[in-house]
């Protein structure tokens, strides 16, 4: 949610502010701005709209500038209009700022600085940021010579309540670039001669992998040549100098004309990848290396919390059915946002577990830091290498599934639910699954990056599905027990990237209510390919086609569902009950991604959504 780049050393700022925006548009695409250095001036270049407008006004000009920071904006205070874009400049012209967060006590800051004779032209909370760093810059830091930029960024900080990942430069400090982090990500990348500050590392992944990742209370000088970490406190830090492990490449197209039709395709590797290396010798169970908790402590586990937001709440869903049914735990699962101001009655044997692909939505990361506040072991599912929910873990899974650029969640969506079904095989096996049926689950597992391959073989029909009823204005998403939750991730990928509105039920809940809806214009998609009840699901779908609906329908290849019951059928192969979610996702996904390139719309930036958000 809202992306920053910050740069300060020998070379072109501009050309590396642009691109590193254009890596960090999934964050927010409403307006987007540079500030950089040209000699003494300091040059401030805003646009609304996608970051095509900024390239539009921005590269023709001949900047020279070697310092600079870039934003590109997710809406929280104000409209979206090039006043309130990043970044901002503080009345006396001084401080320039591109933040990340919420600033909560901004209206008592505000009034105090009109106070002193401080002028605001955006309706920002960041604004008042800027202004509040040049306020103490010239009250307090004359005192301070060299660290003046520096402290007083601190000392604006120090009153400031809320959450924030800012880059700052200062008129009278041309080479200078300050940053700080309080609950919204930034990364210190270091090169040669040069310094990047950016929310994700991606922003600068292709020109240097030696990264330290600011926690909570940090703040990093920089001249480009040197940088020096502090906190809050003014104490000195020694930087944890990280080399990342990071492919820019992944971060590309590749001919692919949507990044979330690439994601969607690059599921069969993404799933590999969960699973290399993890399953054990004897090929009965599967093992985890950062889960820092032997088995005696895992067999005393007797109830699992599940917490998450969005897409990744769904593959919790998901994994309460693998869970029970493979381990025998309860488990509940919460949405993060409720989860965190709820007193949930736990126990000491209760385990938190929190799943987020980007390891930085905001919600999930206090969920997070609550449940451990209260004496709870944590761990966490997240594809976000060294992000907040990470590193702030007892302990956890990497999904290694890729970056993932594409907004609405799609291959790290399919990991989760493969890595959690690994998950449940490992509890299940640690109490009383038998070895047999666990050699079967891990055969079941492996065999299903060449199925999801299949899936992806009929792309080409899901379009022609897709252009069938590119036109229609609702659509209902049905399944039953594990494909319930997939249902509900169905409805929401069409949402999000088609504005198509889409509910998603348990199938024998339609009759409760969403049946109303159904007419010629509203088509029900159905998962049938759950062996287990399909004779209820079949059904369902009689109920509906009664009604006038059209149905399309996720079949099991050689199911016997009679084929005048399906208008257009989507084959998936026969699978075992833990592979069906993650081959059913897939024609879900692609269905979406056809809706919304049939459409005409962005599928890869929806309207008002961003890919990670790190507001509450
Ligand atoms: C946003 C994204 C969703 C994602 C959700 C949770 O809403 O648009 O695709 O599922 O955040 O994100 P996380 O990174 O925590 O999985």
């Amino acid at each position: 949610m809202c992306g920053i780049i910050g740069y300060a050393g020998k070379h072109g700022a501009k050309d590396i502010l642009l691109d590193g925006l254009k890596r960090l548009e999934y964050r927010g695409y409403d307006s987007a701005g540079v500030a950089l250095f040209e000699g003494n001036e300091l040059r401030t270049i805003r646009a609304v709209g996608t970051l095509d407008a900024l390239v539009r006004k921005v590269g023709p000009l001949d900047l020279k500038g070697t310092v600079g920071i870039g934003h590109t904006r997710w809406a929280t205070h104000g409209g979206i209009t090039e006043d309130n874009a990043h970044p901002h400049r503080s009345s006396d012209g001084k401080i320039s700022l591109v933040h990340n967060g919420v600033v909560e006590n901004f209206a008592a800051i505000r009034t105090f600085l009109l106070s002193q004779g401080y002028q605001f032209s955006s309706e920002t909370d960041s604004e008042v940021l800027a202004n509040l760093i040049a306020y103490h810059y010239q009250r307090d830091g004359k005192s301070r010579g060299k660290n003046r930029f520096l402290e007083s960024v601190r000392r604006a900080l120090l009153h400031v309540q809320g959450t924030y990942g800012i880059a700052a430069l200062c008129l009278e400090r041309p080479q200078e670039m300050v940053g700080a982090r309080n609950s919204s990500p930034l990364v210190l990348g270091i090169g040669d001669g040069e310094c990047y500050l950016s929310s994700d590392a991606g922003g600068f992944a292709a020109r240097t992998k030696d990264v330290v990742f600011l926690s909570d209370g940090e703040l990093v000088w920089t001249n480009g040549a040197e940088f020096s970490l502090t906190n809050l406190g003014q104490e000195r830090l020694v930087a944890k100098r990280q080399e990342l492990n990071w492919d820019p490449i992944a971060g590309e197209r590749n001919g692919y004309s949507h990044f979330m039709l690439k994601e969607i395709f690059e599921q069969p590797q993404a799933l590999e990848n969960a699973m290399r290396g993890r399953f054990s010798s004897d090929g009965s169970t599967a093992h985890f290396g950062g889960l820092a908790m032997t088995p005696r402590e895992l067999r005393q586990v007797e109830r699992i919390v599940l917490c998450a937001c969005g897409t990744a709440y769904y593959a919790c869903l998901t994994a309460e059915y693998f869970i029970e049914t493979m381990a025998r735990i309860p488990v509940e699962v919460e949405y993060a946002s409720e989860f965190r101001y709820r007193n949930a009655p736990m126990d000491r044997h209760t385990l938190v577990l929190v799943v987020s692909q980007s390891g930085e939505t905001l919600d999930t990361l206090e969920a997070m830091r609550e449940a451990r506040r209260k004496g709870f072991r944590v761990l966490a599912i997240t594809n976000g290498i060294g992000s907040s929910i990470a590193r702030e873990a007892d302990g956890g899974i990497y999904q290694h599934a890729g970056p993932e650029i594409g907004v609405a969640a799609t291959k790290s969506f399919t990991s989760q639910l493969c890595i959690l079904a690994m998950l449940a095989l490992y509890l299940g096996r640690l109490r009383d699954m038998s070895f047999d049926e666990g050699v079967q689950i891990v055969e079941v597992l492996k065999a299903i990056p060449a199925q999801a391959m299949e899936v992806l073989l009929q792309n080409e029909a899901i379009l022609h599905i897709a252009e069938r009823h590119s036109r229609c204005r609702d659509m209902l998403f049905l399944g039953r027990q594990a494909l319930f939750p997939i249902a509900l991730e169905g409805a929401l990928k069409l949402k999000e990237v088609s504005y198509v509105h889409a509910e998603g039920h348990a199938a024998a809940e339609m009759k409760h209510g969403p049946i109303a809806l159904i007419t010629p214009d509203c088509p029900a998609f159905f998962l049938a390919c759950d062996d287990f009840i399909l004779g209820k699901t079949v059904s369902n779908i009689h109920e509906i086609r009664a009604r006038g609906g059209t149905i399309i329908a996720v079949v099991t290849r050689g199911s016997n569902i009679p084929n005048e019951i399906v208008d257009d059928p989507i084959w998936i192969p026969r699978a075992h009950a833990v592979a069906k979610p993650i081959l059913a996702t897939i024609p879900l996904q692609l269905f979406a991604c056809h809706m919304g390139i049939l459409r005409g719309c962005d599928v890869d930036k929806p309207r008002n959504l961003a890919k990670s958000v790190t507001v509450e």
